[in-house]
């Protein structure tokens, strides 16, 4: 009997220690439609050349928490319910701990004996005393080091497996270093068995603080002048692009251009990150057998359409993410085309372990990265709920608005307000052969829509749901979704 159960461990942990390992590295708030992966000539070294490059990589919201939930769980925000960044918005409420993490590919894959890793930046709303305070461990994960509350760079609690760890604000203390020590620590601990790390560090959210030795580089860097930077927007776009100012006045456009540069320091250091990881992964003799993931939890902007700095938009900049692989069976230095979202990761990596994970709302891309099978046909949703102003924010804007419905507006922005409470929406994303294009509905006073045919405009200029029949089948789609929450193939009749 004991020898019986003995072997049955035995027989697991053996399985376990023949399947690929994977280590996930996932940034903040990084574009990669504005050219933030430029400052990452390692990764691109370690990863990329090595590895293949998905170019239709798309986030299914552009925030954080709500994103950050979608790549835990391989769910759409509409059914992980974490729909804005604070708790009782679902962002690490303890409804979503009871809930959802138990769901997480951390936990699936801990199931399936793989020993896993989890440290930095998790779910805006993580480590408060609301959300249970550092002493929450999610359930999965065997170490944990987890940021409380959003991205920062210095001065920082974490939760190290769920007692609290204060960092002050010395060089030791940045969080992306502090990240890579135990993600190496990690890496000097390991027996024979499969391993799964979820690295996360705050780069490059803000407020955009460089390590120390990274203040100097790219002096002479600008925000990208795309086609669409700081031009006034007409009445086709919804109302709050539409707040004044319509175009910011030179020291804004300082001022983006400086938090530009500084995001690209802050990348250095994640760059150092992604090369020690692959390097400690190779000295361990593991490199050949790891899939090594970088992504980041959405896009961002700088000036486009003549709005600040911040993300929450259903634009090219705010929903197309990086996303690079290597590992076995990946060929070297390729492009694919096939899209991949957010809510694919999960799949993904039971796929990785061969095992069959509960539904999720995506699909593995691993036979994708593998050049096996192509599916450049996809539709999806883009969903956002705008955010209010909260309490927290309320000194910084009231120098800007009274309005409590539009949320970080800032003086040195010239008070362009990042959100409002209706900028909630939803879109239709469609792309295949021929066609590329994105449905949008918001959820305010006008019922605004917007629709863009990314392969003839792919600015976003000209919104061509004024016209045209298209926009009939979309806004059905749209309010098939509303009005009953189908899945998205049943409102599409696929
Ligand atoms: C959280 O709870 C602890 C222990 O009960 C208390 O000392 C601390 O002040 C609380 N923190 C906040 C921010 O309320
Ligand atoms: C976290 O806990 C695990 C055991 O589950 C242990 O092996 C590891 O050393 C701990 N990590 C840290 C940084 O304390
Ligand atoms: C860290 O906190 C200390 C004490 O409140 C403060 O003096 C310092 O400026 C902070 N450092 C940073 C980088 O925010
Ligand atoms: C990767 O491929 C590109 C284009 O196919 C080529 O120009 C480049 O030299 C290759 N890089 C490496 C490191 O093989
Ligand atoms: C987050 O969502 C919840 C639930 O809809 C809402 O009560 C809360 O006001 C939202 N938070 C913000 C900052 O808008
Ligand atoms: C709004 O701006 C777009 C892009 O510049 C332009 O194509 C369109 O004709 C304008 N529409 C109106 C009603 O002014």
């Amino acid at each position: 009997m004991h020898l019986l159960i003995f072997l049955g461990i035995f027989a697991a942990v053996a399985a376990a220690a023949d399947k690929p390992n994977i280590v996930f590295i996932l940034t903040d708030d990084q574009d990669v439609a504005l050219e933030s992966m430029t400052p990452l000539t390692k990764t691109k070294e370690f990863i990329a050349d090595q590895g293949v490059t998905f170019a239709n990589a798309f986030a299914t919201t552009p925030l954080c928490c709500p994103s950050r939930s979608s790549f835990l769980t391989g769910l759409y925000q509409h059914n992980h319910k974490a729909v804005n960044n604070s708790a009782e918005g679902g962002c690490s409420s303890l409804k979503w701990q009871e809930q959802l993490e138990p769901k997480s590919y951390g936990n699936i894959l801990h199931g399936a004996g793989y020993r896993t890793f989890y440290a930095g930046k998790y779910l805006n709303g993580y480590g408060y005393n609301n959300t249970g305070g550092t002493q929450h461990v999610p359930a999965g994960w065997d170490w944990w080091i987890g940021l409380v509350g959003n991205s920062i760079y210095y001065n920082y609690t974490l939760s190290v497996n769920g007692t609290s760890e204060e960092h002050a604000d010395k060089p030791e203390d940045y969080l992306t270093d502090v990240v890579k020590e135990f993600s190496l620590s990690f890496l000097r601990n390991l027996g024979e068995e499969s391993f799964l790390m979820a690295i996360n560090p705050p780069s490059a959210h803000d407020p955009y603080t460089p390590a120390d030795r990274h203040r100097e580089p790219f002096s002479d860097v600008k925000a990208p002048r795309t086609a669409n930077f700081n031009v006034p927007v007409n009445s086709t776009k919804h109302w709050l692009l539409r707040v004044t100012p319509s175009v910011l006045p030179p020291e804004t456009i300082d001022n983006i251009d400086e938090i530009y540069r500084n995001r690209w320091r802050t990348l250095l250091a994640v760059d150092e990150l992604v090369e020690e990881v692959i390097l400690e992964l190779e000295k361990q003799g593991k490199l050949d057998n790891t899939y090594v993931i970088f992504s980041s939890d959405h896009g961002f902007h700088y000036g486009q359409f003549g709005q600040s700095v911040d993300k929450r938009q259903p634009y090219e900049f705010d929903i197309r993410i990086p996303l690079l692989i290597r590992g076995p069976g990946i060929p070297i230095n390729q492009t694919v085309l096939d899209p991949v979202l957010n809510i694919d990761f999960a799949a993904t990596f039971s796929d990785v372990a061969g095992i069959a994970s509960s539904p999720t709302d995506g699909e593995s891309f691993l036979p994708k990265a593998k050049k096996q099978k192509t599916n450049f046909d996809r539709v999806f949703y883009v969903e956002n709920h705008g955010e209010g102003e909260d309490g927290s924010r309320r000194r910084e804007q009231e120098e800007c608005y009274e309005d409590k419905s539009i949320r970080s507006c800032f003086p040195d922005m010239s008070c362009k307000c990042f959100d409002s409470k209706n900028n909630t929406y939803i879109c239709i994303r469609r792309l295949s052969d021929d066609v590329d294009d994105v449905f949008c509905e918001f959820d305010d006073d006008e019922h605004f829509v917007e629709l863009y045919d990314i392969r003839q405009d792919p600015f976003e200029f000209e919104n061509l749901a004024l016209f045209g029949k298209i926009q009939v089948e979309r806004r059905d789609a749209v309010e098939c979704y509303m009005d009953t929450r189908n899945p998205i193939g049943e409102c599409f009749g696929l």
